[in-house]
């Protein structure tokens, strides 16, 4: 039977959600790898404990998390009913519609059918009565944006989720959405835009909107899907995620993008952290960035991202150090 850490809520920072009054952990797990039917359940099991005991509330999903799709929220309900049901109140689960998840007309993208019928399939595989956070996961272009906001703003409405989010909007997507949703009477709790040193999109022009109109951020992957880690110093370990060649391809593991890692890994070791840790802190050192949403493989992975919290300062000389690497001035 699992105990929770009773000390679990003694070193997570909690950062607030923009304007809202919800607050989240700086590092939230996301499970769109490693939770899937073809992945080893009791390893999906032990990460999720060990987020929970490390103080992280926050667990990320969409209906087509997998492979197969679907099999990421039905791993998680599984988990939850045996570990997690006395938490539930301690718990903000997110879920997402928007990308291909059922054959025909009504199975992607943004229509008010498409959303709410896959919510009501999410609920069903997590076994939930309701999500905290229900997001569009991108935008569609044949869909008027009311229409999609609109199901979001139904989803809260009938109690099937608790708050609105949106993904992959851009800035200037964004502040059209937020103005719709809060005439609807839902206002937009979070974006989830991707950001890490080696994306830096966000930064111009999105989190200025999110910051003006009282809107979080929570960032999904910090680490570029573990390239900005230690995993990739040595080549392209079996188990690692561009092994699979697919998310991450094994082609945009060039010697250029090794070289600013490595010069990357050398500033991190001088601050005393891992590649890993300096960049979840690289993307919380921004007040704009409510949580940054990492993924994992392993138990040890999740104690790494957490330590991040250890040091978030950066020096303005380590920042310009970090951009020059980036602009590809190779030495630290
Ligand atoms: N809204 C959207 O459109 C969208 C899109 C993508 C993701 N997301 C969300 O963001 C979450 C995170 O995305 P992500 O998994 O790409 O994030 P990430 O944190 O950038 O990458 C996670 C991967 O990096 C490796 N890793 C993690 N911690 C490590 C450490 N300490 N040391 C070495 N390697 C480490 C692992 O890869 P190995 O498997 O190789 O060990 C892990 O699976 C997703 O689960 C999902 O919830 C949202």
């Amino acid at each position: 039977m699992y105990v929770a850490d009773d000390k679990r809520y003694d070193a997570m920072q909690y950062r607030r959600s923009g304007r809202s009054g919800i607050k989240l952990p700086a590092v939230s797990l996301g499970l769109w790898h490693n939770f899937g039917g073809v992945d080893n359940f009791e390893n999906s099991r032990a990460m999720l404990r060990r987020a929970f005991d490390l103080g992280i509330t926050h667990f990320d999903l969409a209906n087509n998390y997998g492979p197969p799709y679907g099999s990421a929220e039905e791993t998680f309900g599984q988990i939850l009913k045996k570990d997690f049901l006395p938490h539930r109140d301690e718990l903000i689960v997110s879920t997402k519609a928007g990308w291909d998840m059922w054959p025909g007309p009504y199975g992607d993208l943004g229509s008010r059918k498409y959303m709410l019928a896959s919510l009501d399939q999410s609920l069903k595989r997590m076994g939930l009565a309701y999500v905290d956070i229900f997001y569009h996961h991108r935008p569609d272009p044949d869909t008027p944006m009311e229409e999609s906001l609109g199901a979001l703003d139904t989803a809260v409405r009938s109690g099937r989720a608790l708050y609105a989010g949106i993904s992959a909007y851009n800035a200037k997507q964004t502040a059209e959405a937020v103005k719709i949703l809060r005439d609807l009477g839902t206002p937009c709790l979070i974006h989830q835009p991707k950001y890490s040193m080696f994306v830096r999109d966000p930064e111009r022009g999105l989190l200025d909107v999110l910051e003006k109109e009282g809107v979080g951020s929570i960032v999904f992957s910090p680490l570029a899907q573990g390239l900005l880690s230690d995993r990739y110093l040595q080549g392209i370990p079996s188990d690692s995620r561009a092994s699979r060649d697919f998310f991450l391809k094994k082609k945009d593991i060039g010697e250029d993008k090794l070289a600013k890692v490595r010069a990357l890994n050398e500033i991190a070791g001088q601050r005393g952290q891992t590649l890993a840790e300096m960049a979840v802190a690289w993307v919380l050192r921004d007040p704009r960035v409510t949580s940054a949403l990492v993924g994992a493989s392993k138990v040890s992975q999740v104690d790494d991202n957490v330590a991040a919290l250890k040091n978030l300062k950066f020096s303005a000389e380590e920042l310009l150090k970090i951009d020059g690497v980036l602009a590809g001035k190779q030495s630290p």
